[in-house]
């Protein structure tokens, strides 16, 4: 069991613990009383699931559904808007008076199961930043033992359904590389076997689901819309998204080729392209979003064989 199972676990047990002791919890207002129901995940039999070893094959825990307006309000009620700024709510006019990052528009950022585990476990992954960890080590994030699994999922419904809103420059956090969009560079090292950088070209990549139902109207939006955009942008050379098949939620990734790195921070610092992120934004599931001096798709040579040139082959 991994850390985030074993807190989603405990978190479950506690709850369930807490039940027995206090009173049902009241239905939180805002919330119509009735719970949204989680879709019916993967089937197997028990021999198929530990020929898969253990769990099934691109599993990925999940969070209990929840609903977004009674998230706001738990948000609220327990107290998180004392360190946390969410930029265009009313409960954040004024500036927080403990320490602790940004949450606007993280929804776009990070999966859900990701908002359940810092919840659960604030020392899962600590952020650095200034006040956020303390002399021991931990995160200065207080933990909720007795929140309810019907709180945590109304969380992080909350907490997903964060976009970045319009015309604010910065999103949340750190690992700016300037303008609209937060930007992780990806240096070469990480790349093993990584094919020679064309001269000058810059890359700028993500990957992300599309939302459920949504691919078609995500293509339409390109034709229509999108298409056009892209095509406006100075120094841009090419657009290409590749689908991953071999993953359960075939996933795509999409990736833009800059003539230059000058091209590739003008697109950025461009509001007109923080705008055209975002309407994308709308059809798809969270991600990053990477920069590389090379193609960030490749064929690792170090993990491949091409049989017909392989001598020893009988
Ligand atoms: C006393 C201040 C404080 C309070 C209250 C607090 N947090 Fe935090 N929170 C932090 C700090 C500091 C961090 C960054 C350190 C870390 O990663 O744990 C953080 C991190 C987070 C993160 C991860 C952010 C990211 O970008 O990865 C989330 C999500 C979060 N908090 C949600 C909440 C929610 C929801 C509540 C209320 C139930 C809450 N926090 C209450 C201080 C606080």
């Amino acid at each position: 069991m991994n850390r985030l199972e074993a807190a989603l676990l405990a978190g479950a047990l506690l709850s369930v613990g807490a039940a027995v002791l206090v009173p049902a919890p009241v239905a939180p207002t805002g919330s119509t009383g009735e719970r949204p129901r989680a879709t019916p995940g993967v089937r197997l039999t028990m021999m198929e699931l530990h020929r898969q070893g253990g769990v099934p094959r691109g599993w990925k825990p999940r969070v209990p559904p929840g609903d977004a307006a009674a998230g706001r309000e738990t948000f609220v009620a327990l107290g998180c808007p004392a360190c946390h700024r969410v930029a265009g709510e009313p409960f954040s006019a004024t500036a927080p008076s403990g320490p602790g990052p940004e949450l606007t528009g993280m929804g776009s950022h990070h999966p859900a199961a990701y908002f359940a585990e810092a919840l659960l476990d604030p020392d899962a992954v600590i952020l650095e930043g200034a006040g956020w960890i303390d002399d021991d080590g931990h995160s200065t994030m207080p933990a909720y033992p007795d929140m309810t699994v019907r709180q945590l999922g109304d969380l992080v419904a909350y907490l997903t359904s964060l976009r970045q809103p319009e015309g604010t420059a910065a999103g949340h956090g750190p690992g700016m590389m300037g303008g609209a969009m937060p930007v992780e560079a990806v240096s070469s090292a990480s790349l093993p076997d990584a094919p020679a950088a064309p001269p000058g070209r810059t890359y700028y990549a993500q990957s992300y689901d599309v939302l459920p139902g949504r691919r078609a109207a995500f293509e339409n939006w390109f034709a229509a819309t999108g298409k056009a955009r892209f095509l406006e942008i100075e120094g841009l050379e090419a657009v290409d998204t590749y689908v991953d098949l071999e993953r359960p939620d075939t996933p795509l990734t999409t990736v833009l080729a800059f003539r230059d790195e000058a091209a590739f921070r003008t697109f950025l610092a461009d509001p007109a392209s923080a705008e055209l992120w975002q309407q994308l934004d709308g059809f798809i599931g969270p991600h990053g979003h990477r920069a590389t001096d090379r193609p960030p798709l490749y064929r690792a040579s170090g993990l491949s064989l091409d049989l017909a040139t392989v001598e020893s082959r009988r």
